[in-house]
């Protein structure tokens, strides 16, 4: 039997995302295969196909950060998966496929009231906003903070777990994306046009208790001036380019050593164990379960149109997330 994946050919844009068949084998021991349902559509995804992050994958290779899916046979060994479960995984890579193989260890069970393409956001971009709220940093009611990149996928996951938090908000956005950011209770700021030091500045001039950066190193300057004494920046923007990365790491060391009373920490899927994430992801479900969250979908495609789909994240036109789906769970493609 067969089985089709969408593969990055070589660096560039998205016409570079070509379909693929594959022979479906059976999974080897330890291994799940599972037959995907959902995969979202995430700025890494991009990073790594334009080039930005040659360390992390060489051509050809599947995109596809994350999934949830179906469990279709278990390899020898497996007892923490059973065939039929809905599972996900943080898979970095492989996500643009109709089928994948997985560590069983590494998968967490899905509820199967969920709606497939609203639980999937959780994996990646609900799981980062709330690691970095409650694990990085441990945010209190009242607390006043900046985020950074308030209207993409982890952005927007920032303002549904930052309200239920109880934080008082500020965002940067473009601002055709701004009224999203206030049905959030965030005060949105354009980026483009105004300085959002002065305005922090004048809003709240006892400084704020937290930035959470999802752009690039440049913002470290500033986002520290917004900052009260003792106030924290972190930092989970991926590296643009591996010059950028190594900037970055410089930056985090100097602004951490200067004498400012003020600390900048860094977060990244990469470096954690399995198990904190099982327990966030669980937590996560909850929330969706009981209506506490509710994942903005900008836009939901077939899993082997990807290449449309980056071209529309692409685009920067995207408020929220944008998912790829098994055909069964398709309605009509909206853009909201
Ligand atoms: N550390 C980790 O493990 C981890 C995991 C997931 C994601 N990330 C990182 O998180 C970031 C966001 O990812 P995403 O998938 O949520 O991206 P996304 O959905 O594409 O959203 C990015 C947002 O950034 C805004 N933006 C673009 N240029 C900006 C600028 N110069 N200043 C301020 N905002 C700007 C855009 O909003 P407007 O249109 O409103 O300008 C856009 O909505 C990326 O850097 C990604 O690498 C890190």
């Amino acid at each position: 039997m067969k089985y089709k994946s969408v593969v990055v050919t070589k660096r560039g844009g998205p016409e570079v995302l070509q379909v693929v068949e594959n022979d479906l084998r059976p999974p080897s021991a330890g291994e799940a295969r599972i037959r995907i349902l959902a995969t979202p559509v995430v700025q890494d995804d991009i990073a790594v196909r334009v080039g930005n992050r040659p360390f992390l994958a060489k051509t050809p290779f599947v995109p596809g950060y994350a999934i949830i899916g179906t469990v279709d046979a278990v390899g020898e060994g497996v007892i923490q998966a059973a065939v039929g479960d809905r599972v996900g995984a943080l898979t970095n890579f492989g996500g643009y496929a109709e089928y994948i193989y997985w560590d069983a260890e590494q998968l967490v069970h899905v509820p199967t009231t969920l709606d497939p393409a609203r639980a999937v956001p959780l994996i990646l971009n609900y799981v980062v906003a709330y690691q970095v709220l409650h694990r990085v940093v441990q945010v209190r009611p009242g607390d006043k903070v900046l985020i950074v990149g308030a209207s993409g996928g982890v952005g927007t996951a920032f303002l549904q777990l930052g309200r239920l938090a109880d934080l008082k908000m500020y965002g940067l956005a473009s601002p055709g994306k701004h009224s999203v950011l206030a049905e959030h209770g965030a005060t949105p700021i354009d980026y483009h046009t105004q300085d959002f030091v002065e305005v922090i500045r004048q809003m709240e001039p006892d400084g704020l208790d937290f930035v959470f950066n999802g752009m690039g190193e440049e913002y470290f300057e500033r986002g520290l001036r917004v900052l009260r004494r003792g106030g924290t920046l972190v930092h989970y923007g991926g590296p643009r380019s591996f010059a950028r990365f190594l900037l970055l790491i410089a930056k985090l060391i100097l602004y951490n050593v200067l004498p400012n009373g003020k600390a900048i920490k860094g977060y990244g899927t990469h470096t954690g164990e399995i198990g904190p994430f099982k327990e966030d992801w669980t937590k996560l479900f909850t929330l969706l379960d009981q209506g506490h969250i509710n994942p903005i979908i900008a836009a939901k495609f077939p899993i082997l149109e990807a290449a449309q789909a980056n071209e529309l994240l692409e685009s920067g036109r995207v408020t929220g997330n944008v998912v790829l789906l098994a055909p069964e769970l398709l309605d009509l493609p909206q853009l909201t």
